[in-house]
């Protein structure tokens, strides 16, 4: 496994597998990895003879600084663990080699980016959008991958790369949890463990919620979630919104969509937590 800091490295590393005709899979991360991360990974391995996984904080996506400057750094750990699992290269460029000038870029995929996250953290997906689009710049990979616990990110993801990409295959890659059902996070590590434990009402509720919507309406449903969070005064629910797992977009009854999703947002004290339930996939 090679670490490659700048583009003219990993380009002419990447060029080389593209002589030898080899197929190139994509992971881009911001570092700090558990086993969500590496499930991305190992399906990328398995599916492509190269595999290159970014790890880069990208401070154009953090609305909130404090998020930014607390954000977990691991590099050397995260290494270890991606040389392990088969990685061919890990990109882990500075802030100058990916943003030498500020981008001025604007990205809009109304209605997809203006509601939940959108609505919550703006300018958030326009950050997203900006360096992932140099990622798959420079990388040109054949697929990339991305994990549905980020719903939001994959569904603008998918746009992007349909306008911009169109050769680029986008894998949406499942949530990974923990045996108690949390779902796996960088974030997790910033949790006292009091704090871990209250979160697991999140993921509890949700499971909770899909058993009662079976015998309950839309509306009932998401008062059951909302509540279930509110019942732990540990916890502050941001938003809680049953949407159209494609368009994003909320719907009335069960029969008005094939693609229930349920995507939430949970402060534990100054931790932000996000996690997605599926009700209903035809
Ligand atoms: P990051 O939060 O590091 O996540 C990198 C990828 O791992 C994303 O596609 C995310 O959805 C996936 N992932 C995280 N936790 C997961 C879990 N528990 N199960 C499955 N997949 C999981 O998302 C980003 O970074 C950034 O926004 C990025 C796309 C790298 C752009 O900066």
């Amino acid at each position: 496994m090679k670490v490659i800091h700048t583009v003219k490295d990993l380009q002419a590393e990447l060029q080389a597998c593209k002589d030898k005709k080899m197929t190139i899979g994509l992971v881009p991360t911001m570092g700090a990895l558990h086993a969500g991360h590496i499930s991305l990974v190992n399906r990328s391995v398995a599916e492509n003879m190269v595999t290159v996984v970014s790890v880069f904080v990208n401070p154009t996506q953090f609305n909130d600084k404090n998020d930014l400057l607390t954000y977990p750094r691991t590099l050397k750990e995260d290494c270890k663990l991606l040389e392990d699992n088969g990685v061919s290269y890990v990109f882990s460029p500075s802030e100058k080699e990916m943003y030498p000038e500020p981008d001025t870029r604007v990205f809009t995929y109304a209605p997809l980016d203006t509601v939940m996250e959108g609505k919550f953290r703006p300018g958030h997906f326009n950050g997203v959008c900006q360096i992932v689009s140099k990622l798959f710049s420079f990388v040109s990979p054949d697929k990339a991958y991305f994990g549905e616990k980020d719903f939001q990110q994959l569904a603008i993801v998918r746009k992007m790369a349909s306008e911009l990409f169109p050769n680029l295959t986008i894998v949406g890659c499942p949530i990974m949890r923990e045996k108690d059902g949390m779902a796996l996070s960088s974030r997790n590590a910033r949790l006292t463990p009091q704090q871990r434990t209250e979160a697991l009402t999140i993921s509890k509720t949700l499971f909770a919620s899909v058993e009662y919507s079976r015998s309950h309406s839309v509306s009932e449903t998401y008062q059951f979630v909302v509540d279930g969070i509110a019942a732990n005064s540990a916890l502050k629910l941001e938003y809680f919104e049953l949407v159209d797992g494609n368009t994003l977009q909320g719907f009335t009854n069960w029969e008005d969509t094939n693609y229930a999703v349920g995507c939430i947002t949970v402060f534990v004290g100054e931790v932000r937590l996000i996690d997605n339930i599926t009700y209903k996939k035809n």
